[in-house]
């Protein structure tokens, strides 16, 4: 498989998503030193600084429906928090769903795109940015109080390659086993597992609604089950929700 290894990029889900779409093969990947313009979910910006993260998009081309694409968000939390918790021995957990979170704080993101046309996926691309030996003191201030470092954690330098490793190992086989199975079985009991999310309190923000409520379970789909206020159970889609502690 190709890896296209760069020293400086806009952002390397928009460089994959150009080779996505010029026939670029499942399992390419696109790894960057710094990104200019690094980009987060709901048009945030994404910070990152030179040689100190990964920052890197995978290709991926599956048979599947548009509407599950959230399903290789799941793929990717589970097989970054195993890579972290095997590289480091720290205790990485799932905030869902695309949070990798030490110690309370954000340490690494995941931004899924897609393009589809007819029920038919074209590409999905999977962006998992970590911010690995970042020294906190450099981050800005709003950032700061939320965000960390697996150094932060660690307690020392980590290296990335190995991180890098892990994760592609572990993605492979989750995600090989969810096209081969149909079934995000194995994924979910990871982020079950390791979930800072379950059994919290938690706010789901969309577009014309706010919901205060608590995150009790995930479903085979990878969906966040909530008990609301009424005491009922509902099934929340990742797609367009932020979710708050
Ligand atoms: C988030 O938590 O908002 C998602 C952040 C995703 C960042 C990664 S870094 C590699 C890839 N390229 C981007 O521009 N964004 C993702």
């Amino acid at each position: 498989k190709r890896i296209i290894h760069l020293n400086t990029i806009d952002s390397t889900n928009t460089m994959a998503k150009k080779i996505a779409a010029e026939d670029g093969e499942e399992g390419t990947i696109v790894i960057a030193e710094e990104q200019t313009e690094g980009r987060g979910r709901l048009g945030r910006k994404w910070v990152s600084p030179k040689g100190t993260g990964i920052w890197m998009s995978l290709i991926l081309k599956p048979s599947i429906e548009p509407t599950e694409a959230a399903k290789i968000t799941q793929i990717a939390a589970a097989a970054v928090a195993l890579a972290i918790r095997k590289v480091t021995g720290c205790e990485a957990g799932i905030k869902w769903p695309n949070d990798i979170i030490l110690e309370r704080k954000k340490v690494c993101g995941i931004l899924t795109e897609m393009s589809a046309e007819l029920n038919c996926v074209n590409y999905v691309i999977v962006g998992i940015g970590i911010n690995v030996n970042g020294d906190m003191e450099a981050f800005p201030e709003d950032i700061k109080k939320t965000a960390t470092s697996v150094k932060a954690s660690a307690g020392k330098t980590v290296s990335r390659k190995a991180i890098v490793l892990y994760i592609l190992r572990e993605f492979e086989r989750l995600y090989l086993d969810f096209i081969q199975s149909k079934s995000l079985q194995k994924s979910v009991e990871i982020c079950k597992k390791y979930s800072v999310t379950l059994g919290n309190p938690v706010k789901i923000i969309n577009r014309d609604r706010q919901i205060v409520a608590e995150a009790v379970d995930l479903t085979e789909e990878g969906e966040l089950v909530i008990r609301n206020q009424k005491g009922e159970l509902e099934k929340i889609i990742s797609g367009e929700v932020s979710v708050r502690g």
